[in-house]
Formats: structure tokens, sequence, C-alpha cells
């Protein structure tokens, strides 16, 4: 599995995006599932998706601490795309997880934080699944400069699939006007990654695309990916 999967991503190094999410469908139709936080990268995603299928499952780490524009941009996504998205919620409430560990836990211990709140629910609901697909892309982090479009997720046990891999921030864009698909408008406000509020702030001048993100911590990845 690991091999054929590394010859079909090489091979997948010249096709675009969108045939890239139509091999996947075909590949693990109903177990294909793709991971949004509404940001940029995932809403090219969506629009790419809802044109291929008419039945996308997509799905949302509902950390309870996102941005209400996030919030928003959930909803006007469902109504455009007149399709549901799912949830994931983790199993404490954030009162429940400020009793048994302490306030603002995201200051402190931002890893059992993420944990907590993002990486254990994911582990739970790709427990059943074939194959997820994501928005990363190389130029984010060092991390992700390595990924490939598609491969085995030792992490969470299924197929990981980034039709973006390829894109810079600029394509991501570039395809989000050209198709008058509709973004969260912190974008325009300083904002080119978003996460939970009290994790993310507007860059500064100078600063790379991912600086807003835990910008006072050594952090720079929540756990999703290695
Ligand atoms: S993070 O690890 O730093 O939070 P980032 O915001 O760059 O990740 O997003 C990279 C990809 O991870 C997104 O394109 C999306 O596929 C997935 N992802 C990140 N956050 C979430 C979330 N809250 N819910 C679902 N998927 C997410
Ligand atoms: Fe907690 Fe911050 Fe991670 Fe959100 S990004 S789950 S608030 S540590």
């Amino acid at each position: 599995m690991g091999e054929s999967l590394e010859l079909t991503s090489r091979q997948m190094e010249s096709w675009s995006a969108s045939d890239i999410v139509l091999w996947a469908l075909d590949q693990y139709g109903d177990g294909l599932w793709l991971a949004s936080s509404f940001g940029a990268e995932d809403m090219v995603l969506i629009d790419l998706l809802c044109q291929k299928t008419p039945n996308p499952h997509i799905f949302t780490l509902d950390t309870g601490l996102l941005f209400p524009e996030t919030y928003n941009l959930m909803t006007t996504v469902e109504e455009r795309y007149r399709v549901s998205i799912t949830r994931v919620i983790p199993e404490l409430t954030l009162e429940e997880q400020k009793a048994r560990f302490q306030d603002a836990l995201w200051q402190q211990n931002p890893d059992l934080c993420c944990q907590l709140r993002k990486v254990m629910p994911l582990e739970r609901f790709l427990q059943d699944k074939k194959a997820w697909i994501t928005g990363i892309r190389r130029d984010q982090t060092p991390v992700r400069a390595a990924s490939p479009i598609v491969g085995w997720d030792t992490r969470f046990q299924l197929v990981k699939i980034n039709p973006l891999a390829r894109w810079t921030y600029r394509d991501v864009f570039r395809y989000l006007v050209a198709h008058q698909v509709p973004y969260n408008p912190l974008h325009d406000q300083g904002y080119p990654s978003i996460g939970c509020v009290p994790c993310t702030r507007a860059i500064r001048p100078g600063e790379a695309l991912r600086d807003g993100r835990w910008a006072e911590k050594e952090k720079t990845e929540c756990g999703l990916h290695q």
C-alpha cells in the first residue's frame, strides 16, 4: 500500500487539484472526508469537492473557541453549497476543561489544550474513515515542506490527501477570486492563517503568514499534521 501510494503521489505532482480530488472520490467514495477549518485553502477544497460530488463529506474540529467570522462562514458554506458540515466536538466542554485542568489552559499548556480539543477528537472521528483531505501546503512550515500529495498517515492510520501541496498562498487567492468563493473576512484584516481566538492574532508588517498562530509561543503546529 505504502509503495503504490508513493508512486501515485509522484505521478500526481503534475495533476491539477481538481483531478486529485476526483481521484480521491473515485478511490475512497463515502470513506473520504474533507477536514475544514474554513481557512482560504479549505474554501478552495470545498468548492472543488462540491463541484465533483453531490454528497460531499466535510467536517470541522469545533473547539468552541473559533472566531465568530468562522462560525458565520460555516453557515454561509452550508447555504451556498447545500451541504451539512459535521461538527466534531471535544469530549470536555470548556467549563469541564477548566474544572479538570485550569482556566485558559491554552495560555499555560497549549499542547495539552490542542490535544484535548483538536487531536483526540480527530483521532476518534477518523477511526472508521478511509481517507482525509487537508488544505496543507508545502510552503507553510518546514514540517509541511515534505508533504506528499497522497500518502499513508501513520499518526491517524488512514490515507491523507493534500491536493494543494504545491500551491502558494497567491494561487489560493487567485482561485477564490476567479471562482467567487466566499472566504473568511479576517483574511482581509491581516489574518492569513486562522485558528482559535486565543491563539491567533493578525500578522505585522514583515511577518510570515503563520506568525500570527501561537505567536508568543514556541509552538508552530497543533498536532494534526506532523
Ligand atoms: S493547524 O494545525 O496549524 O491548525 P492549519 O490551520 O494550517 O493547521 O490548517 C491546515 C489544514 O488542517 C487545514 O487546511 C485543514 O484541512 C486542517 N485543519 C486545521 N484546523 C482544522 C479544524 N479546526 N477542523 C478541521 N480541519 C482543520
Ligand atoms: Fe486550545 Fe489554542 Fe489549540 Fe485552540 S489553538 S485548541 S485554544 S491551544
